[in-house]
């Protein structure tokens, strides 16, 4: 088991943070890679890139929404609870190299993601400015953490509740034309991704994506997690789950997705009920 040392509820406990023992998984752990938990015998396999490792105190950090049967169970796990398999490090570790100004850009829950990636980038010496937005101020999350691994950090909401009022794009825009920009990280939901590439290719800015298409077995056998780069197929499991943000066709991504909503809808719905009733 996989005990749960550290748990925190953000934006008002629709979004979970899990520090776990996985001391093998941490010591190998690199910014990008994401594992696979499942939270008892018959647990779906729930794949979370991971907010952060500590190889020293052996864990590794996970941030998730709850937005369904298995992340509603997962919230469940107190501090001292475990889950009962996580299998990682899997995928590729993000491609770090010093290339001069580089922008983060991170939307939801895939500011979790970008936090290790831009610290990594700030280290190996790039200047690093960061976006991260949310819908709302209540719903954004890691502010002071991307504060401290980013040269300048800058906030959007589409509500304009804090910060700029309106999407990352605009930010994003507004220092492409003022900054002398080399690459461009974008993690977050996959309209935000899309029109971050589709803006940064207009600079003929590289630029990185992380997808988080559906996954089974997480090691490139299922084809679960294809993918369409360039018009050829990938696995996101395995030649992922970053890739050349310029390539990927968001709209089949975006579809494939949406293809167990009903199912999960229901099967939430009837946990929820359960759950209720006692
Ligand atoms: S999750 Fe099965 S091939 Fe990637």
């Amino acid at each position: 088991m996989f005990k749960i040392v550290r748990r925190e509820e953000m934006t008002g406990g629709t979004v979970i943070l899990n520090e776990i023992a996985a001391p093998l998984i941490a010591r190998k752990a690199k910014p990008g890679q994401f594992v696979i938990l499942k939270a008892n015998e018959d647990g779906e396999r729930v794949p979370l890139t991971m907010a952060d490792s500590d190889p020293e105190k052996g864990t590794i950090t996970v941030i998730y929404m709850v937005v369904g049967k298995s992340t509603a169970l997962f919230k469940t796990l107190a501090v001292g609870d475990g889950y009962q398999d996580i299998i990682g490090p899997l995928g590729k570790p993000t491609h770090l190299e010093k290339v001069g100004t580089v922008v983060c850009v991170g939307g939801g829950t895939g500011i979790a993601v970008l936090h290790p990636i831009t610290r990594a980038l700030k280290e190996i010496g790039n200047h690093v400015i960061s976006i991260i937005g949310a819908r709302t101020k209540d719903l954004l999350i890691l502010e002071n953490q991307m504060r401290k691994v980013s040269h300048d950090l800058r906030i959007s909401t589409d509500d304009g509740s804090y910060g700029h009022h309106g999407f990352v794009t605009e930010v994003l825009k507004e220092i492409l034309e003022n900054e002398d920009v080399k690459q461009v990280v974008a993690i977050g939901p996959v309209p935000m991704m899309k029109f971050v590439s589709k803006i940064t290719a207009e600079y003929h800015i590289p630029t990185f994506v992380s997808l988080n298409p559906i996954m089974v077995d997480g090691t490139g056998m299922c084809g679960g997690c294809r993918v369409s780069i360039d018009g050829k197929t990938k696995f996101a499991c395995v030649d992922g789950p970053e890739f050349d943000g310029h390539k990927v066709d968001y709209d089949e991504l975006m579809r494939r997705l949406q293809a167990y909503c009903d199912e999960e809808t229901e099967c939430y719905e009837d946990y929820c009920t359960i759950r209720d009733a006692g």
